[in-house]
């Protein structure tokens, strides 16, 4: 379909996390293309590889539940923490059966021991500084069973390439969307931002966003050197298709990480 932008509106720098409040109603839209099936059965296979065998489960900076609602379905007690209502209210309505709590990854309680906890989608960056993300770590720690898992992906500030900005497009109820997202990285220090643009045009109208979300920034030997006095960790490359061990080159990687 042509676009005719007619008039561009470009909304004043929104709250950081506009994407997580305002606009929750476009993140599914903006993560059309991920395949959280894909994502949730490999993790499964993970945990079913080096975990208890059990079924407490627990998604961090769960968003709008999509992977709480795959594991509901592979018969897991699934359950999602966020620290954003607007996403929480999403998942609630995906996953009526679960349990969603507001609370900050940084420092979090649960009811009862967790054989899996899983952090999807770089999410675990959301960790404000390296001391929070220690922080999650001890909660991790604390709420995990015996032998249970700690799940997530991250990236290795050392290989952003800031010049890196995906789109993509999604026709949806009349407007057109342009979704970008990229990493950026000063190249010194413990922060980093994942910045991402939203276009929506309606009948030749175009309203964007800007947003900028500060996040934790190491590298992989930092974050090994974070996990290992309290896990037993397995790193494998960022590939939900095949199981592979990590090669020890590439800046994205999965981290299956056993309590100690
Ligand atoms: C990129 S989204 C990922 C959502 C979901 N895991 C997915 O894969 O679609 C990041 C999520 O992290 C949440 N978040 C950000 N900071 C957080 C924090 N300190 N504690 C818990 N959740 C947080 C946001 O509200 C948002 O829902």
């Amino acid at each position: 379909m042509p676009r005719r932008n007619l008039r561009r509106t470009l909304w004043p720098p929104m709250s950081s996390n506009a994407l997580y409040t305002d606009l929750s109603p476009y993140y599914d839209l903006m993560c059309a293309d991920i395949d959280y099936r894909a994502q949730s059965h490999s993790v499964r296979r993970l945990h079913q590889l080096f975990g208890n065998q059990g079924r407490r489960h627990l998604d961090l900076a769960c968003g709008t539940g999509p992977h709480v609602r795959h594991f509901l379905d592979f018969g897991y007690r699934s359950a999602g923490l966020d620290i954003n209502q607007p996403m929480l209210d999403i998942a609630q309505l995906r996953c009526p059966e679960a349990q969603f709590s507001r609370q900050d990854m940084a420092g979090f309680l649960v009811g009862e021991p967790l054989d899996l906890i899983t952090c999807f989608l770089y999410s675990i960056h959301y960790n404000a500084g390296l001391e929070q993300l220690q922080a999650c770590l001890a909660s991790v720690h604390g709420a995990l069973e015996d032998n249970g898992v700690l799940c997530f992906n991250a990236v290795d500030k050392r290989q952003i390439d800031n010049r890196s900005f995906v789109r993509h497009t999604v026709e949806h109820e009349g407007s057109h969307f342009t979704f970008g997202s990229g990493w950026y990285y000063s190249g010194k220090g413990e922060q980093q931002a994942l910045r991402l643009s939203i276009e929506k045009t309606t009948a030749g109208v175009t309203q964007a966003w800007q947003d900028e979300h500060s996040m934790v920034a190491l590298g992989f030997t930092e974050l090994l050197q974070l996990l290992q006095p309290h896990f037993e960790v397995q790193v494998f490359e960022h590939d939900y298709e095949r199981i592979t061990p990590w090669g020890g080159t590439s800046g994205n990687a999965l981290f299956v990480c056993v309590k100690r």
